[in-house]
């Protein structure tokens, strides 16, 4: 990621923090429809769930010009997501969902750079989350 990238992805979160409450709504509602076999890993209240993933992003998005400082919060978390019964495979459509999410949300001002740069982020940070919940032969893949 060039910090170009990273400028962009903090300044694309930022219009979207606003509205957090029904960006969650509709990742999750994509998530479900591109990935219905995960919807019985989650088991707590959803509006809870989305504010929870919304504000951990944002903690990612803020930390990404300085990745090391968030890698062992980001390590931990994909180690709690082992026991809700999340796979390495299922960080793909989780993926997916996140982009569809943004690009809904920002409208015009989704462009082919700003999905790149939001691609290669979140490549980044599921390849190191997977590669400490299930060992880097898996991140490979
Ligand atoms: C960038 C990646 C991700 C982030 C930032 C994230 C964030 C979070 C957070 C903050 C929680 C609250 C509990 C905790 O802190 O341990 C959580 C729980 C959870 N996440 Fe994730 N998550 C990510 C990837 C995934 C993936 C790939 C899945 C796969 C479907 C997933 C499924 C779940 C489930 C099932 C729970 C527990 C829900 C419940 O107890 O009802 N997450 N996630």
């Amino acid at each position: 990621m060039t910090p170009k990238q990273v400028k962009a992805i903090q300044e694309s979160f930022a219009k979207v923090a606003p509205i957090s409450d029904q960006a969650a709504a509709h990742f999750y509602g994509r998530l479900f429809e591109i990935a219905p076999a995960v919807k019985p890993l989650f088991r707590g209240d959803m509006e809870e769930q989305g504010r929870k993933l919304m504000s951990t992003l944002a903690v990612v998005v803020n930390g990404l010009s300085n990745l090391e400082a968030v890698l062992p919060a980001a390590s931990a978390l994909a180690k709690r997501h082992v026991d809700y019964g999340v796979t390495a495979a299922d960080y793909a459509p989780v993926g997916a969902a996140l982009l569809w999410t943004l690009e809904r949300g920002l409208g015009e001002q989704w462009t082919p750079d700003l999905a790149a740069a939001w691609g290669a982020a979140y490549t980044v940070l599921s390849e190191f989350m997977i590669g400490e919940a299930y060992g880097r032969s898996i991140a490979a893949e």
